[in-house]
């Protein structure tokens, strides 16, 4: 059998939260119409959410340095090489991923609570963002790790 190294459980580390930051905002896409038809449940799943969201989203910043670590990428190497710029891209994807999901949970969705209003396209537009850009991401993630 092949020997798992550190840098194996870092990388399944990152996949992981990969899976719960994608999967998890799949799930909750499916899931919030129907939440809708009863009052109150969509704040208290949002939040149930975001307990592990936001988690995960840490665990695959932390692993994604320490993986840029192993590759044994330099920060000149960032734009030198085909890997940094593939690097790069993936960067500011994840940056649009978290910022649209926290700029939705921490301005948007508050804002609709207190007001007694919903505003379904907004959260629809902002989560769809979040969305594409990570899986984006975990496609140039794929790219530089297979590259
Ligand atoms: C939304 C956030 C992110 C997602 C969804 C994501 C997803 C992924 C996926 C699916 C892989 C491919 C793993 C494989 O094929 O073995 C990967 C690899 C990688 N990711 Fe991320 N990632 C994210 C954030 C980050 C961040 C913030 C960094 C750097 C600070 C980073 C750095 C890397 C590196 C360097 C690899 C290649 C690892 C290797 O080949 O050893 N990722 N990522």
């Amino acid at each position: 059998m092949l020997q798992i190294t550190a840098n194996d459980w870092v990388l399944w580390l990152h996949v992981v939260a990969a899976c719960v930051w994608i999967g998890g905002q799949i799930i909750i896409a499916v899931v919030i119409p129907l939440l809708r038809r009863v009052d109150g449940l969509t704040v208290a799943v949002g939040r149930r959410y975001q307990a592990v969201a936001w988690p995960a989203f840490g665990v695959l910043v932390a692993t994604g340095i320490l993986n840029v670590h192993n590759l044994g990428l330099s920060w000149p190497a960032l734009v030198a090489t085909a890997t940094g710029r593939t690097l790069l891209l993936k960067l500011g994807l994840v940056l649009i991923s978290g910022g649209a999901a926290g700029v939705h949970a921490l301005v948007q969705a508050p804002r609709a609570w207190s007001a007694s209003a919903r505003h379904p396209v907004a959260s629809a537009v902002l989560g769809s963002i979040s969305l594409l850009a990570a899986v984006a991401a975990a496609l140039l993630g794929v790219a530089i790790a297979q590259g």
